[in-house]
This record gives structure tokens, sequence and C-alpha cells, in this order.
């Protein structure tokens, strides 16, 4: 697929000095789900509200569907929709007016079949003439993206869409996006939780402190820097690592019952073969032998400390 947004050594230094972004390039592929994962402070508002235009960027270049988002503003803008980190929301307005609106600042010629298909796919649609006080905080988020959606873009950005909601309205929203994805609509979201991006992104982009630090498929990264564990259980606990296996990248569970020993799936010796000996030398007699994939938990927090050092 071709790229639809194409982002080269973008640069945002605040009042005062303070680089939030110090030269961010980055690609994104018509049709696909990127998940940008960061800590707070990151940098993602920062790299978002810039490609949408809120933010002027200190330097380099960004293109939407081949405009410029400087030189060729408007048509770069009418291809975005943006679904902000904190809910703003009139009120007293009901939610078809305040939908109608968004696709009204955008210049869009009126088209309630549009509209009607948007708050349907969102099911917002037998809600239409509530006012938004009235709903639910799950559903304001709908509404958010309803505006978002309201001008037909090609790339919605949702920033941090699931902060501080619970677990069923986090599947929700995961099951919405999988619905824009499958029609035709390229996502960017921006998430500190990991399991987000594990269950819903095609390729998942690290940031940190204003850096891009790596942005790779998913399954390939999940595979090229899994580390599994091994857990030898033994049949009696032991209190410490025998002396003989003090060599050995191990360690004892909090109940004394296993040795964890992680290892590199992609190394050419996995050193399994070598320590189960050592293991059965030492006197100890294995219960079970288990292995476990490392989870993209322990990736992102060995990438985010090596970005820190
Ligand atoms: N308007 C601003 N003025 C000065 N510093 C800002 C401003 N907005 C954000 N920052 C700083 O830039 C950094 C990145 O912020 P942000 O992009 O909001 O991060 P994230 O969304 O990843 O949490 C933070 O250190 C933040 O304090
Ligand atoms: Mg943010």
């Amino acid at each position: 697929m071709a790229d639809i947004l194409k982002i080269e050594d973008l640069r945002k230094s605040y009042a005062g000095g303070f680089e939030a972004l110090k030269g961010v390039s980055l690609r994104i592929r018509e049709g696909e789900i990127l998940a940008l994962l960061g800590p707070n402070g990151a940098g993602k508002t920062t790299l978002i509200s810039t490609i949408c235009g809120i933010t002027t960027p200190t330097g380099g270049h960004v293109e939407v569907g081949g405009h410029d988002i400087l030189k060729d503003y408007r048509a770069a803008r009418s291809m975005i929709g943006l679904v902000p980190q904190e809910i703003n929301l009139e009120p007293f307005e009901k939610v078809i007016n305040t939908v109608r609106f968004s696709r009204g600042l955008f210049g869009k010629p009126a088209d309630d079949a549009a509209l009607e298909r948007i708050l349907r796919q969102l099911s917002l649609w037998d809600k239409k003439d509530s006012q938004i006080r009235a709903l639910s905080g799950g559903m304001k988020r709908r509404v958010l993206i309803a505006k978002a959606l309201s001008h037909e873009p090609r790339v919605l950005f949702l920033d941090e869409p699931t902060a501080g909601v619970d677990v069923e309205l986090r599947k929700d929203m995961w099951q919405i996006v999988a619905g824009l994805k499958a029609d035709g609509v390229t996502i960017i979201l921006t998430t500190h939780y990991i399991e987000e991006a594990e269950a819903i992104a095609d390729r998942i982009g690290v940031i940190a402190k204003g850096e891009l630090l790596l942005v790779e498929e998913k399954d390939k990264l999940m595979a090229r820097m899994g580390k599994k564990e091994l857990e030898v259980q033994l049949s009696e606990p032991i209190s410490s690592v025998p002396a003989s296996l003090q060599s050995q990248a191990l360690r004892l569970s909090a109940d004394g019952s296993a040795l964890i020993y992680t290892y590199d799936t992609n190394a050419e010796r996995t050193g399994i073969t070598k320590l189960l000996s050592e293991v059965a030398a030492a006197g100890l007699v294995l219960r079970d032998v288990v292995t476990r994939q490392s989870s993209l938990e322990d990736i992102f927090v060995d990438l985010v400390q090596e970005g820190a050092a």
C-alpha cells in the first residue's frame, strides 16, 4: 500500500526551548493501524497536534496524501480526523447537530446520509436527538469519533482513546477501531497501554522523550525481540540458587519451587541443554518444564529504559 502520511525529521520546541520532538521520521501506509506507544510526556500529543496543524512545527516536513501540512494546509487537514485526548463537547447540543456542525467546519456540503452512516456505525443513531449531557462517558467518546469522522477523512488520529476508561469500554473502542479499518480508514492511535497496542495495531511505534525509538510490524517486533522464559519446576523447593548454577542467568521464583531461565529465541544456542544437565548435576529433581513467550510489555520496558540511559 502507498504511504498516506510522510513525516520527515519533525521537530518541535515549545516556547522556553523545551524540545518535545527531536526529529521524528515516520511513514504510514494507507489502511493500517499504527499504535504510538509511549509513557506520559513522551511527545505523543505534540506529534499528533503538529500533524493536524494545531501546533506549529519548528522543523521538518509532513505530507498527508501528498499535501504539505503547512503549504497546503486545508487540503491536508481535510484528509484528517482528530479525536482529542480531552472530551470537549457542548453539553446542551444534540448529538446530530454536534456532528453536522463539525462537518460544516470543513466546508463540506450537508449530507445527512453520510452522517447517518457514521452515527449508525458508532451505535449512536438512536441517540441522535439526545443532548450530549444525557450520554454516558462511553457514548461521549463515540460522539468525539463521530465528529472526527464527520467530514469523511481518510486518516483518523485517536489520542489516548481509552485513557481512564474501564475494560469493557476499552474493548468496545477496539471494536470500533477494527470496524473503521475495515472501511479503509488509516488509523494512528496513541496509548500508554501496552496491551492496547498489542491488541489492535498492525505496527507499533515506540516514542520516548521526543524520539521515535522504533517502528515495527507488531508480529515481527514480538518475534525479533521476543525472549522466552523457561521455568524449571522443582520437585522440592529450594532456598537459593545452588552455587554450581550461579554462572547461569537464573533466578529463583518467590516460593523457591522453580528456577527461571531467560533466553533469546533467535540465539544460535539457547543454552537449555546445558542448563538442564547442570540442574541435574546439582542434584535437583525436575517436576516439570514450562516455556513462556515474553510480552510486548517486557520489550517496551527494555526499550524505554535503553532510550533513557
Ligand atoms: N504547550 C506546551 N508548552 C510547553 N511544553 C509543553 C507544551 N505541551 C506539552 N509540553 C511538554 O512536551 C512534552 C510532551 O508532551 P505531550 O506531547 O503532551 O506528551 P504525551 O502526549 O506523550 O504525554 C512534555 O514534557 C510536556 O510537558
Ligand atoms: Mg498526550
